[in-house]
């Protein structure tokens, strides 16, 4: 850059900030900052004024036995449904006992490691095989998959102005959100939007598993933009390439990548594909889809569920949580701190105060998480290529450390084992991949396995879905206003 061009930048960055500065003081602002304060303290009264009337008595749930979570006491899921779509299993019968097991995954029938292991010997990238598989319920032949491949390019395309219209609008900090704001906004641009009917639904499946890479990256664009004053990048996907290679190469200015990275994000997007029919998401796939109600709106709930942190929002969790571990834990050969800093986590004392471990734990799986051993393998292979070899021993131990606290510590039955989400994020940072983007990566994925419950509730259910709640409030009388 030449001088006269640097000096004029920073003049130009002076009077911005000088300009921001006025504006924050000026008297609308704090006005409105005033105002702010004042219904917080209202809103804050309210709610502590009505916390006590929602509180229920926690023994009236063992009373009437509801099963909490959809829970069983030994934390098994009830039973809610029938799928032919994936199997989750943790455990096995032995002397006609059902005992914890290693952690098993099936995608319509086929264990997920013979899936992974046939992608990878012939050196193929998966991801576009398994929407097939878990959409259309059998394998591809070689002549049924290529024409898949070129449906999903032809969808590939964001509606005109899609990206100036809606995605660069008010951009949320959470792409999660911008996405869902997106997939409604779809709604309006579908010449058959509310139409259930299966080719109907089918089509528009196939549209979101193709454009929702380009709904994160270029969310995560907007958002760095215009809420976080970076600079903006926007490349539109290379039809050419798969889904996980155009995911690296629409985030990086210079669209390269090597083949292990691209190999190694399409091996993350198949093990995160799909989780049978009670997985918090996938639930709310076959909840809401059985109103009746369009693709979109279904979507768009699914993607609220898997924003959470006891869901897919674990990535990111897992990933401060160990930058927080990093800090506080300087020597990580030291296991005696580390162990201290994980028991302080249980007791709620560190990081965000939740009691949890993130990464560690699944509602279904004890001895292991299939797609947690799978992708370890893997991630080792990784970080010595990345020279990150000693977090990598990080990683490893901190798993074996919570596992033995978090047995310790709480009341659990089935055991407990790394979930997938523990060594995902890791990837994701070896992969250059912003923090950012580690739930959407988890939804460009998942959008396969939501389309395929979304298909089954509408061929199988046609029942709204509406479980009993027992009112257990007591009677109270009517007061007129004047006299209360
Ligand atoms: C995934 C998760 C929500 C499953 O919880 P769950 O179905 O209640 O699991 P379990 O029945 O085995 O849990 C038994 C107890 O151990 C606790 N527990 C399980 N995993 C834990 C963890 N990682 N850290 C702290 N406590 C944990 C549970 O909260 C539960 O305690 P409670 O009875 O007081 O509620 C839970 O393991 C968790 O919150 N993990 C951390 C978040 C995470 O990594 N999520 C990604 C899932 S893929």
């Amino acid at each position: 850059m030449e001088p006269e061009q640097t000096k004029s930048l920073f003049r130009q960055e002076r009077t911005d900030k000088m300009k921001k500065e006025k504006l924050l003081h000026s008297t609308k602002i704090q006005q409105m900052i005033a105002q702010y304060k004042h219904d917080m303290q209202l809103v804050d009264q309210l709610t502590a004024d009505a916390e006590p009337h929602y509180e229920i008595e926690q023994e009236l749930y063992k009373k009437y036995e509801v099963k909490r979570g959809l829970r069983d006491l030994d934390g098994k899921g009830v039973r809610a449904g029938l799928t032919t779509i994936s199997k989750v299993s943790a455990t096995q019968i032995v002397d006609g006992r059902e005992v914890p097991a290693a952690g098993q995954l099936l995608y319509r029938g086929i264990p997920i490691e013979q899936l992974v292991q046939g992608f990878i010997t012939h050196d193929r990238f998966g991801f576009e095989e398994i929407v097939y598989l878990l959409l259309m319920g059998h394998l591809p032949k070689a002549d049924q998959l290529a024409q898949f491949k070129g449906l999903l390019t032809d969808y590939q395309e964001l509606p005109n102005h899609f990206n100036s219209g809606v995605i660069m609008k008010m951009p949320s900090d959470n792409i999660m959100n911008t996405m869902a704001k997106c997939v409604l906004a779809l709604h309006a641009y579908d010449p058959k939007p509310d139409d259930t009917s299966l080719p109907n639904v089918m089509r528009q499946c196939i549209q979101l598993v193709s454009q929702f890479p380009s709904l994160a990256v270029f969310g995560y664009q907007a958002s760095m933009y215009f809420r976080n004053d970076k600079s903006m990048f926007i490349q539109k996907p290379d039809p050419k390439l798969s889904i996980a290679e155009n995911i690296l190469y629409m985030m990086r200015p210079d669209g390269k990548y090597t083949r292990l990275e691209a190999k190694l994000l399409d091996l993350c997007l198949v093990l995160h594909a799909e989780h049978g029919g009670g997985n918090n998401s996938a639930f709310t796939v076959h909840v809401v889809s059985s109103s009746g109600t369009d693709t979109y709106s279904t979507v768009a709930a699914a993607l609220g569920s898997l924003k959470g942190p006891k869901h897919g929002g674990a990535n990111i969790k897992v990933m401060e949580m160990f930058e927080d571990l990093k800090q506080h834990c300087p020597d990580w050969e030291d296991e005696d701190a580390l162990r201290e800093y994980l028991k302080g986590l249980l007791r709620g004392e560190g990081f965000d105060h939740s009691g949890l471990i993130y990464g560690m734990g699944h509602a279904v799986y004890s001895v292991s998480d299939p797609r947690a051993v799978i992708l370890k393998s893997f991630v080792e292979q990784l970080s010595d290529e990345k020279g990150c070899h000693a977090e990598y021993q990080l990683y490893a131990t901190v798993e074996r450390l919570a596992k033995e606290v978090i047995t310790q510590n709480r009341k659990i039955y089935k055991g407990v084992c790394a979930n997938v989400d523990f060594y995902s994020g890791f990837v994701y940072r070896m992969l250059g991949l912003p923090m950012d983007l580690f739930t959407p990566i988890f939804a460009i994925a998942r959008i396969a396995g939501w389309s395929a419950h979304r298909l089954e509730e509408l061929i199988n259910c046609r029942k709204i879905i509406r479980p009993a709640y027992l009112s257990v409030a007591e009677p109270q009388e009517y007061v007129p206003l004047e006299e209360r």
